[in-house]
């Protein structure tokens, strides 16, 4: 069973990726952030250097689209193979109001026949495996009943399955019989994703689904970035922790400003990474400072003194994220 880092649009970025795999050995894979080809056919300089596979290579590395066009599926497939990648996966599940408006991630899975429509177009011309990620309807846990016979009929590589539906954003409970009945069904490797934030919550997976393919984790590798490390045997290290902080902080002084690009992104980083905190009072004076030059020092002390907890937790997700939409910050909970 393999354990991937899920992809996380505006997180999981390029430099994010590179500095985690060095400072925490032991995700099989990353998963790039979804990339939305356009009619254009080219790919722009950031989707580029995003793609490039660097020194993770094209095998640790995912690349993942967001469209509802086979043309543009098949044009931006071809071109990450040209670059070396040996799989594309699809979004279907992205919840942003602005994507499932123009039936693209979530977006299509609200009709089965144009869904069915799409698939057929993409298998018959793919110029390689195709991967797909999906939530389990749009609306309502049902739906996922009449979705299920149209992704079997498919020659998917892989599936992996958030057992959510797109109104359910990444809240709530997941519906672990929405994916109990895809291992039932499908034919082809499955991969679990959704709520795992302790390696105790991986071991459940693997002793539940004993022939998963593997299990994808995003926020929980957010709040305790050595989580898969941990589920490998390794204990959580602080050294690590201050390192990787660091530098990432450092690769993203070096290309973005500080306070209005740099800030924000280590707010939302630290959303998660706080909850590795006993109580919520270190978040609440971090999403407080305006200025990076007030941020840096707070929670690099935090990093290297605070005392942790053994597991992030996650009941206070919900009201550390409303915190922070609160603060005017531009929150990325919807994909
Ligand atoms: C900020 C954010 C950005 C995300 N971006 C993507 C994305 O680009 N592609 C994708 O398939 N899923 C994306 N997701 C969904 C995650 O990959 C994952 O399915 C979700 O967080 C549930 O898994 P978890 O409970 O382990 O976090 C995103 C989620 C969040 C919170």
């Amino acid at each position: 069973m393999t354990l991937d880092f899920a992809p996380l649009e505006g997180i999981t970025g390029r430099d994010f990726r590179e500095v985690h795999a060095a400072c925490f050995p032991g995700v099989d894979r990353y998963w790039i952030p979804f990339l939305s080809p356009t009619s254009v056919h080219q790919l722009t300089p950031r989707q580029l250097r995003e793609l490039d596979p660097g020194p993770l290579g094209c095998d640790r590395l995912v690349p993942q689209l967001l469209t509802r066009e086979p043309a543009d599926f098949l044009w931006a497939a071809q071109a990450i193979g040209e670059l070396g990648y040996r799989e594309v996966n699809l979004n279907l599940g992205c919840p942003s109001g602005t994507v499932v408006s123009k039936g693209k991630g979530s977006g299509l899975l609200r009709d089965p026949d144009a869904l069915e429509r799409f698939l057929e177009a993409i298998f018959a011309a793919a110029p390689l495996p195709v991967s797909v990620k999906t939530r389990i309807g749009l609306e309502d846990p049902a739906e996922w009943e009449a979705l299920l016979p149209v992704l079997a009929r498919y020659p998917i590589r892989e599936l992996t399955v958030h057992p959510r539906t797109r109104r359910e954003l990444y809240k709530g409970e997941v519906h672990l019989e929405a994916f109990r009945l895809a291992a039932k069904l499908l034919p082809f490797p499955l991969r679990y994703n959704g709520n795992l934030f302790t390696p105790a919550d991986v071991q459940r997976a693997e002793t539940a689904y004993p022939d998963l393919a593997g299990v994808m984790i995003g926020r929980g590798l957010l709040a305790d970035p050595a989580l898969i490390a941990r589920c490998r045997g390794s204990a959580r290290d602080r050294a690590a922790l201050v390192a990787f902080h660091e530098e990432l902080a450092a690769r993203y002084l070096a290309s973005m400003h500080p306070d209005g690009a740099v800030l924000p992104k280590f707010k939302e980083l630290w959303l998660y990474l706080s909850l590795l905190l006993p109580d919520e009072r270190a978040w609440k004076r971090l999403r407080k400072c305006s200025r990076w030059a007030d941020f840096h020092p707070l929670a690099l002390d935090l990093l290297q003194n605070a005392v942790l907890l053994e597991e992030a937790d996650f009941e206070r997700i919900s009201q550390q994220s409303a915190n922070l939409e609160a603060s005017g910050q531009p929150f990325v909970s919807g994909d």
